[in-house]
């Protein structure tokens, strides 16, 4: 089965064509970053419009690198939420009258249950802990397995029964990892998006531990739940470079931007770590655009085999990560239930929740 993916939920406008939920024959990802780099942030009515002009081209390209023609695609799928609304109705609003005009079926996608899909494209390598013990030719995610997705706008905790059988086990309270790091990195005017110049910054510190005079909070690091907060944390930086200032202490960006990475990721290890020890699983997936952080794949890793559990770990290749439409193809095709175009609907605060289904 082929299907085309389109995912505009952000700044990206994306289109790939996907076979069999697995083989990537065309992948085309145009961003408006460079504008936003600018204001530091994403102006949802400039990323909207930039869509606009790219999302007939994207969709061409997607099908001139394919080789195929529309009457090829079995299916459309499109990201229906959440996100920025402007932008969601861009991608929705086309998928739809391509579906009516093309005579496809169509398939409205959650994108926080898409981005665990970045683990089952074939064409990326996965990679999996030493110890997992599974042959390298699985390279597809077992069930029952938890799923991270932690991204700009979530950090949510899932546990997958199989592909129609998801339950959220907890999630972020206030800020996203990724929406701390952004906004950390502007406090440390490091530029936008903030997560890969924390972790470019960070990699240049060479630490020190008797010379750490930053230490940030682990929020809810022992609580007993499977929820996050990550606001807390740029204030606690705020009042710390205050603090620094104050006293004339000279700041230091490097270990600052170190702190941050360890103080983020100590607390998604620790409750993605609790997740798979009170659940029988067999995989663990991790997805979202801080899933690109170096530090947070090496602690993963150190921690699975730290505690000896033996089960495999999936961490897309960096573009896959981040916002993309592989992973929207990915999962229509694993969770294929095409809805009348009429009943489709661009929907800002679509939770994970609602595609549980057990
Ligand atoms: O998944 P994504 O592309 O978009 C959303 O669905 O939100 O994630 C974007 C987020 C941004 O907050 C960005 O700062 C963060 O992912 N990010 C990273 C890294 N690369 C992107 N965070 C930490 N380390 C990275 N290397
Ligand atoms: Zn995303």
């Amino acid at each position: 089965m082929i299907i085309l993916g389109i995912e505009t939920s952000c700044d990206e406008t994306a289109v790939a064509i996907i076979e069999n939920g697995r083989k990537i024959l065309s992948n085309i990802v145009a961003s408006s970053i460079e504008l936003h780099q600018k204001t530091g942030g994403i102006i949802p009515e400039i990323a909207a419009r930039e869509q606009l002009k790219y999302i007939v081209p994207a969709i061409k390209e997607a099908l001139e690198k394919s080789r195929l023609k529309p009457k090829d695609l079995d299916a459309l799928a499109v990201t229906s939420g959440p996100g920025l609304i402007g932008s969601l109705l861009i991608g929705v609003e086309t998928a739809k009258t391509l579906a009516y005009l093309w005579k496809k079926p169509i398939v409205p996608i959650n994108h926080l249950q898409a981005h665990l899909y970045a683990n089952f494209i074939r064409e990326h390598p996965v990679s999996s802990s030493p110890l997992c013990g599974i042959p390298t030719e699985c390279q597809c995610p077992v069930f029952p397995a938890i799923g991270l997705v932690v991204s700009g706008g979530h950090t949510d905790l899932i546990l997958m029964k199989n592909h129609s059988q998801i339950k959220w086990l907890g999630g972020t309270r206030d800020d996203a990892a990724g929406e701390c790091f952004d906004k950390c990195a502007r406090l440390l005017n490091l530029g936008y998006p903030g997560g890969p110049a924390i972790a470019a910054t960070a990699a240049k510190y060479i630490v020190h531990k008797t010379e750490n005079k930053v230490k940030l909070p682990r929020p809810m690091i022992n609580d007993d739940n499977f929820d996050f907060s990550f606001s807390g944390l740029k204030t606690a930086l705020l009042s710390r470079i205050k603090e620094l200032e104050n006293k004339k202490v000279k700041i230091n960006t490097y270990e600052i931007a170190y702190e941050i990475q360890e103080a983020v990721t100590d607390v998604l290890v620790k409750k993605v770590l609790k997740a798979v020890s009170q659940n029988q699983v067999n995989s663990l997936l991790l997805a979202g655009g801080v899933t690109a952080n170096p530090r947070l794949k090496e602690k993963m890793k150190e921690a699975l085999e730290k505690q000896q559990i033996k089960i495999p770990l999936f961490i897309p290749e960096p573009k896959f990560c981040t916002d993309n439409a592989t992973f929207v193809a990915s999962c229509a095709f694993f969770n294929f239930e095409p809805v009348p175009w009429q009943k489709i609907q661009a929907d800002s605060s679509l939770e994970i929740e609602e595609v549980i289904k057990f």
